[in-house]
């Protein structure tokens, strides 16, 4: 897959805060995309974490001062601040900020950010007074005025030992951040609710029964329509998987708590994807007490599940809203599978997949699937990573919102 980061061009500054440190691992993460990230660094990042450490990670030359060669590449500094896709300051600290938003150019980095009309992403990081104060706020807001994004900083302890907002924050927080700039926002003021992982069907205290269903592709698409600018619920069965950042989650365990929550939700919903692997019955009774080895058999009484997607497409109303994707785990006769489930549940779009094949269905980090939307009109997509997966089911999604 090729990364949505390759060959971009980031310039890096850096000021001095200790979680320089952390951006080293960013760094990395970056590179390792094949994004091709120069590194400035103010003289107080350089007291923190060496040059050098940031050379190494990117591959590719540190700038530091705005002095430090020959006259004649201050010049090739500018030109880094005009050729570049993305600028990234972080850590971003209260002195830079400041500088920032009254366009001093008493530094390279300073410089470069007023030289540069790139896309701007500022992380903050520093001691949670300072972050509070009122002139950190105001210079922050004025940062907003010209448009730069700010990407809050997280509460916790402090290195300083103090507790409070000025964290840095993770780096799964600004990879999202970085790959959204990147992305069309062609999901803007959309709700989406998207349902994922399987659903545990108890039947005593200890014992359920599920199904293999990771959440990987529900949540590889709560990320990716995030991104694309959406406000995100993601009603997620039990998965292993951490909240993707900026997306609201409702855990909930069984089919009878995920139907609940999703008919709470659905009427401000525009879209409605569920990729869930709902178990389609359940015991009837759950045991009070732990059932106790020793009988060669039990009894379960097994009822259906509600089908939460017929009843939401029984329910659209004439405006078509909100528009319905639903998902076909199979084995065999996928396509016909397929196109009844379409039709049954009255949907805008399924989503067909392989769940026998080596590399795709559950648990994989890949996925092969089959599109068929509402004209019947068949895409049948390669092997891909759910996350590439997952953009083009909202290329899709997004043409049939037209
Ligand atoms: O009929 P089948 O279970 O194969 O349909 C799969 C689709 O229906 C998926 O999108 C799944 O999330 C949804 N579904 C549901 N409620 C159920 C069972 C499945 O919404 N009880």
């Amino acid at each position: 897959m090729k990364s949505l980061l390759a060959d971009k061009k980031i310039l890096f500054g850096i000021s001095g805060s200790i979680a320089v440190y952390k951006a080293a691992e960013w760094v990395r993460e970056l590179a390792k995309t094949g994004a091709d990230v120069t590194v400035v660094m103010t003289d107080a990042a350089t007291r923190f974490v060496s040059s050098l450490t940031f050379a190494t990670l990117s591959g590719n030359r540190v700038y530091t001062g705005m002095f430090e060669s020959d006259a004649g590449e201050n010049v090739t500094h500018i030109n880094l601040a005009r050729e570049c896709d993305l600028f990234i300051i972080a850590p971003a600290t209260a002195q830079t900020i400041a500088k920032l938003a009254n366009g001093f150019a008493d530094n390279l980095l300073s410089s470069l950010a007023l030289a540069s009309r790139a896309k701007m992403l500022v992380f903050p990081a520093m001691n949670s007074n300072m972050y509070s104060h009122a002139a950190t706020q105001a210079n922050l807001a004025r940062l907003k005025e010209y448009e730069y994004s700010i990407i809050e900083p997280d509460e916790g302890m402090l290195a300083c030992g103090d507790e409070g907002v000025g964290r840095l924050v993770e780096w799964g927080v600004a990879r999202e951040a970085i790959l959204s700039s990147f992305t069309p926002q062609d999901l803007e003021e959309q709700t989406v609710i998207i349902t994922a992982g399987p659903t545990c069907e108890p039947f005593d205290p200890a014992r359920h029964m599920s199904n293999r269903s990771s959440g990987k592709m529900g949540f590889a698409l709560a990320r990716s329509a995030k991104r694309r600018g959406a406000k995100v619920i993601l009603i997620s069965g039990p998965t292993s998987l951490g909240a993707p950042s900026g997306v609201e989650m409702i855990n909930v365990t069984s089919a009878l708590q995920m139907h609940e929550v999703v008919m709470e939700n659905y009427n401000n919903a525009d879209i409605v994807v569920m990729s869930a692997a709902v178990s389609d019955y359940r015991p009837e009774k759950i045991a009070e007490q732990k059932i106790k080895k020793g009988s060669d058999s039990i009894d379960l009484e097994i009822v259906p599940n509600p089908d939460i997607l017929k009843e939401l497409g029984k329910r659209k109303d004439k405006t078509k809203r909100p528009l319905l994707v639903g998902f076909a785990a199979e084995s065999s006769d996928h396509l016909e599978e397929g196109k009844r489930k379409l039709k049954e549940k009255n949907l805008d779009l399924i989503v067909i997949n392989d769940i026998i094949g080596k590399d795709t269905g559950f648990g994989t980090d890949t996925n092969q699937v089959n599109l068929i939307d509402r004209d019947y009109q068949l895409e049948k997509l390669p092997l891909l990573a759910k996350e590439e997966c997952a953009y083009i089911i909202w290329d899709k999604i997004v043409k049939l919102l037209q």
